[in-house]
């Protein structure tokens, strides 16, 4: 077996965790699915959703990769079928190489608007025509930040096809190369020196935007400050137990933000020495995700939208999904704020900087699983991944709807279900005990055994329950969709996972197996 790579230190490791996990998820998705799902409503199923589902997921995805990576496999395919002695494991474990390549397509694209509007907070550009002080609703207000937003992807006319602006094509070619360069230069060499460099700067960019926001009054009544946008979060309202609605958006959003169930972590974790302390590790990385998270994500974007529009505006806007709260009402925001220029600049150098590390924690599976499985040298990996990579973001570019798609099936949809595989696997099948051990191996801090009953049967009880809500709530609204569009997308999809089945087929052949 030929040696795999090894993060070069824990605090580089830690710190590539942390950049795995904390992403656009952290400062667009949760402000988004807090402000729409009441706030104070929202973040109870939250909290419980971090510790049933989030905490024990993020062991476990861990524990079989370091368990994986022992035996040379840095991807569920190989993962699951050491240890499940099935032909079908393997076939299963695709999906751990599947998603994430699926959801890193759009998401390149995404992360490389920020690092445009980040430029263009620093040249001025934004509109500013706007007289903050007349009130007026905050649709009227946003138009022309919205329409600056739609200019810049392509999506006035709203037909088919989307038109980006050439510098939209720049950017998402500058992000792709610059993630593509950070791959080729490998897990200690490239990923763990960018997360070095970018996490502890994400949380100086965090913290004085943090500072500045919390200093911001209403341009409209100055007695309106930071307390009301703190108090739209943080006053408990317990209303939210009782509705599917919101326990569904808080644990989709506990998934998504801890990148789980995609199979992101067990490829970073594949990389760990054998007697790592995963159970500390583990535990760190989630804090620091939710640190950004609830206090610096909830408080710049949802603080400061509350201020300008006021809790039913910032409900109102979030309803408009996470471009408009951070694309749109952002930089309205930035324009009408002493020194937007600048603090505009840092809120998208910042979501870049998230973007990024998250970008190649996403990208890394697919490279590992050609490495790995196919015995290609890491160049060869980068290459394929980046012609393909290349090539398929044009979907989600010019194909409007084609985004959306994808992020159902594979950033909401698809990592329920490869979370479910994964605590079957393990505490099941691989066995509750084994599983217990391989988690804890080498541990300082002692995980108390509570936590052994809720991984083997809460946890999975709570996944069965979210994907029969799901199947029943999203399901047949997403299905309903009929554009050529969303049917281009879909067949895109299932052309991709045939391709990955057959490669595993094509894998397992060649060892003779
Ligand atoms: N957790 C990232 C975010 O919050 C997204 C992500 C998901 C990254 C899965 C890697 C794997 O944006």
């Amino acid at each position: 077996m030929k040696q795999r790579e090894q993060w070069g230190s824990r605090m580089g490791l830690i710190l590539a965790m942390a950049g795995n996990a904390i992403g656009l998820g952290n400062f667009l998705r949760f402000p988004v699915q807090a402000a729409e799902n009441g706030g104070g409503a929202f973040m109870i199923p939250y909290f419980i959703s971090l510790i049933i589902l989030g905490i024990p997921l993020m062991w476990v995805e861990w524990g079989i990769g370091r368990y994986g990576g022992s035996l040379g496999h840095g991807t569920a395919p190989g993962m699951f079928d050491a240890l499940w002695k099935n032909r079908a494991a393997k076939y299963i474990g695709i999906l751990g190489v599947f998603l994430p390549l699926v959801v890193v397509i759009y998401y390149t694209y995404l992360c490389s608007w920020t690092l445009a509007f980040s430029v263009f907070a620093l040249l001025g550009s934004y509109p500013n025509n706007v007289d903050p002080s007349a009130a007026m609703p905050a649709s009227e207000y946003l138009k022309p930040y919205q329409n600056y937003l739609f200019d810049y992807i392509g999506a006035s006319s709203g037909g088919l096809w989307l038109t980006p602006e050439p510098v939209a094509y720049i950017f998402f070619l500058v992000t792709l190369i610059l993630g593509l360069w950070i791959l080729w230069r490998g897990v200690s060499g490239g990923i763990e020196i960018l997360n070095k460099f970018a996490i502890p700067a994400l949380f100086i960019m965090g913290f004085i935007l943090f500072i500045k926001v919390l200093s911001i009054t209403s341009p409209v009544n100055p007695e309106v400050n930071a307390v009301s946008g703190l108090a739209f979060l943080w006053e408990p309202d317990f209303s939210g137990l009782l509705s599917s609605k919101v326990w569904l958006a808080a644990a989709g959003q506990i998934f998504f933000t801890l990148s789980l169930g995609l199979g992101a972590v067990m490829t970073y974790a594949s990389y760990v020495k054998r007697d790592e302390d995963i159970a500390l590790d583990g535990l760190t990385t989630a804090s620091l995700n939710e640190f950004a998270e609830v206090v610096f994500g909830s408080t710049i974007a949802i603080t400061s939208a509350v201020v300008f529009f006021g809790a039913d505006g910032a409900s109102e806007i979030a309803k408009g999904g996470a471009f408009k709260l951070g694309f749109i009402s952002m930089p309205a925001i930035f324009t009408h704020m002493a020194g937007g220029q600048f603090f505009g600049f840092l809120w998208f150098l910042l979501l870049f900087f998230a973007g990024l590390t998250s970008v190649v924690a996403l990208a890394q599976p697919v490279v590992a699983f050609f490495e790995d499985e196919f015995d290609w040298s890491r160049r060869k990996s980068v290459t394929i991944l980046g012609i393909f990579f290349f090539l398929s973001a044009h979907l989600p570019m010019f194909l409007n709807g084609a985004l959306d798609e994808m992020d159902f099936w594979a950033g909401t949809f698809g990592l329920v279900i490869l979370a479910l595989v994964e605590m079957i696997i393990f505490f099941w099948i691989f066995g509750a005990e084994n599983a217990w051990e391989e988690i804890t191996r080498g541990a300082h801090i002692k995980i108390p055994r509570l936590f052994f009953y809720i991984m083997k049967y809460v946890t999975p009880t709570f996944l069965v329950v979210i994907l029969i809500a799901w199947t029943y709530e999203q399901l047949p609204g997403v299905l309903a969709k009929e554009d050529p569009a969303v049917w281009a997308t879909r067949i895109f999809l299932i052309l991709l996972l045939t391709a990955f089945l057959i490669a595993v087929k094509l894998a397992w052949k060649r060892r003779g197996q």
